[in-house]
C-alpha cells in the first residue's frame, strides 16, 4: 500500500507551549521512523512544520527551551513581540495567514490557552483548515481571565479536541461540543516530565543555590490579576517577606512580574530579605529540578498545579479559582485566595507542619504517553476514519 503523508503544522509562542509541543513532535517522529506495521495506521506518515508566533521571546522565555526540549528550530518566525490583547492577536492573524495558505497543511495543532493559540486556530478555521486543540476543555469559569476566552472560543473552532481530565470532557459536552471530536488522552506536558527526568535529576540548581532540599519554597506569579495591581501585589510581595522568615523562598521572575514590580518600586525591598532570592526565569530542567526539592510552591500558574501533582510537592496556588481542579481532588494543589495575607501565610504554616509527603497518585492518563496516543487518534483521524477529517470530506465531495 502506498505511504499517505500528511502534514501537520504545529504553533508554539509562549513558554507553556514549547513543553507540550515538544513531546507531541518526538511521537510523531517515533510514528515515521517505526516499521509501517508497527503503527496503528500503517500507510500514514507525518510531515511535520514549526511556527514560532514569538509572542514570548526574550532567550530566558523561549530560546532555552529548544535546546532543551529538543525541539527543531521553528520553519516560521512571526516575530509578534508583546502588545495589548487586540495588538498581539491581530499581529499573529495578520502573520500567520500567509504561512498557513503557503503551507496548506492538513491539520493545524495549538495548545493550551494563550493569545497565539487563538489567533492561529481562528485564522486557520476560515481558510478551511482541521484545527487540533491540545488542552482542550479546561475551565476557570472565570470570564475575567484573558485565556477563558482564549480557551471556549478555541475549542469551539476546533475540529480534534485532545483533553488531560474527565472533567475537560464533561465541560466540552457541556457547551454542545460533539463527543467524536473528544478525545481524552491524558497530559502531554507530563510526557515532557518523563522523558527528560535524567537531566532533571542532574541538574545541580539547587546546589548553585545554596538550599537545603526539602527546606526552602518556590514562588512563581505573573497573572495579570495578582501583578498588574499595585495594591494586590504591594499586599503579595508584604506577604512574601514574612514567610521569608518561617522557610527560605525563591521566586524567579517572570518578564511581565519584574516589570510590575520594578514600576511599583517593590524590587528593593524584596531584595532585602535575605533569605528570599528574586532570580531571572530557569530554564525548563533546572525549574522543575527546583520545584521537586521543594518543601513547597506557591504560584499562580497552571501548568505548575498539574508539575508539582505528578512531583508530590504540595502546591498553594494563589487564585480564587483553577481551571485544573483534577490537581486538587487527585493531586498536592489548594487554592489560596491571594488577597488574604492570613490565609496565604495558614496555608504555608500547615504544609510546614504536616510530614513531607511525596503520595505519587497520578491522574488518569498523566503517564508520560499522551502525545503517543494523540499522535495514534491523528493518524486514524486523517486517514478518513472520523467524520469531518480532509479525507472523509474530499469522499463526501465536501
Ligand atoms: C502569557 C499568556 C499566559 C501564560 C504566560 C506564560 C496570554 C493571554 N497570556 O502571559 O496565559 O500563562 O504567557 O508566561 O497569552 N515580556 C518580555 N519578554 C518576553 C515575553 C514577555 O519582556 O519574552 C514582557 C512584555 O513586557 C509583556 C509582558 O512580559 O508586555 C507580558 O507578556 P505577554 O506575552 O503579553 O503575556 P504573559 O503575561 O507572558
Amino acid at each position: 500500500m502506498a505511504t499517505r503523508t500528511f502534514k501537520l503544522l504545529h504553533v508554539v509562542g509562549t513558554r507553556p507551549n514549547f513543553m507540550k509541543v515538544a513531546p507531541i513532535m518526538a511521537a510523531a517522529r517515533c510514528w515515521n521512523e517505526a516499521p509501517a506495521p508497527e503503527r496503528a495506521v500503517s500507510d500514514v506518515t507525518f510531515r511535520q512544520v514549526l511556527v514560532h508566533t514569538g509572542q514570548h521571546y526574550d532567550q530566558r522565555m523561549s530560546e532555552v527551551f529548544f535546546d532543551e526540549l529538543g525541539l527543531p528550530q521553528p520553519d516560521h518566525y512571526l516575530g509578534v513581540g508583546s502588545g495589548s490583547h487586540a495588538e498581539q492577536t491581530a499581529r499573529v492573524m495578520l502573520a500567520i495567514e500567509p504561512t498557513l495558505v503557503a503551507e496548506s497543511p492538513d491539520l493545524l495543532l495549538v495548545v493550551g490557552d494563550v493569545n497565539s493559540t487563538l489567533a492561529a486556530a481562528l485564522v486557520a478555521r476560515k481558510l478551511g483548515i482541521a484545527i487540533a486543540h491540545v488542552e482542550a476543555g479546561l475551565r476557570s469559569q472565570d470570564r475575567d481571565m484573558p485565556e477563558e476566552t482564549n480557551r471556549l472560543l478555541t475549542d469551539q473552532l476546533s475540529d480534534m479536541l485532545f483533553t488531560t481530565c474527565r472533567d475537560a470532557d464533561k465541560n466540552l459536552l457541556r457547551e454542545g461540543i460533539p463527543s467524536r471530536r473528544i478525545h481524552f488522552v491524558g497530559n502531554p506536558m507530563i510526557d515532557s516530565l518523563e522523558a527528560h527526568r535524567r537531566k532533571i535529576d542532574a541538574s545541580t540548581i539547587v546546589r548553585e543555590l545554596g538550599l537545603i532540599p526539602g527546606g526552602y519554597a518556590v514562588v512563581t506569579l505573573h497573572r495579570p490579576s495578582n501583578v498588574d495591581e499595585p495594591e494586590g501585589l504591594r499586599r503579595l510581595a508584604r506577604t512574601l517577606r514574612r514567610l521569608a522568615d518561617r522557610i527560605p523562598l525563591v521566586f524567579p521572575l517572570h518578564a511581565r512580574t519584574r516589570a510590575r514590580l520594578a514600576e511599583f518600586g517593590l524590587i528593593e525591598g524584596l531584595e532585602r530579605e535575605a533569605s528570599l532570592r528574586l532570580i531571572e526565569p530557569l530554564g525548563y530542567l533546572d525549574f522543575v529540578a527546583l520545584m521537586q526539592e521543594a518543601r513547597l510552591v506557591l504560584t499562580d500558574s497552571g501548568g505548575i498545579q498539574e508539575e508539582t501533582t505528578v512531583l508530590g510537592v504540595p502546591c498553594l496556588t494563589l487564585r480564587h479559582n483553577t481551571e485544573r481542579p483534577v490537581t486538587i481532588s487527585e493531586g498536592t494543589n489548594r487554592l489560596v485566595d491571594p488577597d488574604d495575607a492570613a490565609a496565604i501565610q495558614g496555608a504555608v504554616a500547615t504544609v510546614l507542619s504536616t510530614p513531607a509527603l511525596r503520595d505519587l497518585h497520578r491522574p488518569e492518563g498523566w503517564d508520560g504517553r499522551a502525545s503517543e496516543r494523540i499522535v495514534g487518534d491523528i493518524a486514524r483521524w486523517l486517514a478518513g476514519g472520523c467524520a469531518g477529517s480532509p479525507e472523509d470530506k474530499s469522499r463526501q465531495g465536501a
